[in-house]
């Protein structure tokens, strides 16, 4: 099966955006091979290299960081949920973005947010910055605008009334994954 990783995108105190990326995860399971990355388990230092990762193979790296850019490298397609922060994304995502090397170029990202307009702004900002990166950005997104705290439940399951009907988030995250598994597939003709 396709190896997709579902990254969260806060590490705050009290944060919920681990709930909806559990939510996220689950549902992803049924088309991939799916595995959680937690940025609280990879406390990078701040970027401060003095060139692009992407030209300089002969980086030394932090032990948190390598872990983290290997571990990324791992996969053949990924998930971000973020919420947003000051109309954008959360800083720690942006620092842990800034870290990756050649090992995710050409490889599709799908994006999650959530936040008072769904996250929108958040989801823009990473349009314009994850193809820095060399990631491949899906047409479509699922902008969460329910309350991840009320929606889902602790483990992972969505409100009832969140299932049903072609708009739905249920089923915009059921498209979004199958058409994450696709361009993972398609992709991999060009890496
Ligand atoms: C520093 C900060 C800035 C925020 N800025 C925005 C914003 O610009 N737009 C928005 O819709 N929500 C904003 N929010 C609300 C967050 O989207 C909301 O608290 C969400 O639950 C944060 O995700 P988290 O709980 O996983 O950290 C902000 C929250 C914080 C902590």
């Amino acid at each position: 099966m396709t190896k997709i990783a579902v990254v969260i995108g806060s590490v705050r105190e009290g944060r919920v955006t681990d709930k909806l990326a559990k939510w996220v995860a689950k549902e992803v399971a049924k088309v991939a091979d799916v595995e959680t990355l937690d940025l609280k388990d990879y406390p990078m230092p701040f970027f401060n290299e003095p060139i692009p990762p992407r030209y300089n193979p002969n980086r030394d790296l932090a032990p948190e960081t390598k872990k983290w850019v290997e571990k990324m490298s791992s996969f053949e397609g990924y998930v971000i949920v973020t919420p947003e922060y000051n109309r954008s994304f959360p800083g720690v995502l942006k620092n842990a973005l800034e870290m990756l090397d050649n090992g995710v170029v050409n490889k599709p990202v799908a994006l999650v947010g959530h936040g008072s307009s769904g996250g929108a702004q958040a989801i823009a900002s990473l349009r314009i910055s994850l193809p820095g990166n060399g990631f491949v950005t899906l047409p479509n997104a699922l902008f969460f605008k329910d309350s991840v705290g009320e929606a889902i439940d602790d483990d992972g399951i969505i409100n009832a009334e969140l299932q049903e009907g072609p708009m739905s988030p249920q089923n915009q995250l059921n498209d979004l994954a199958t058409t994450l598994v696709k361009y993972a597939e398609a992709l991999k003709t060009i890496q």
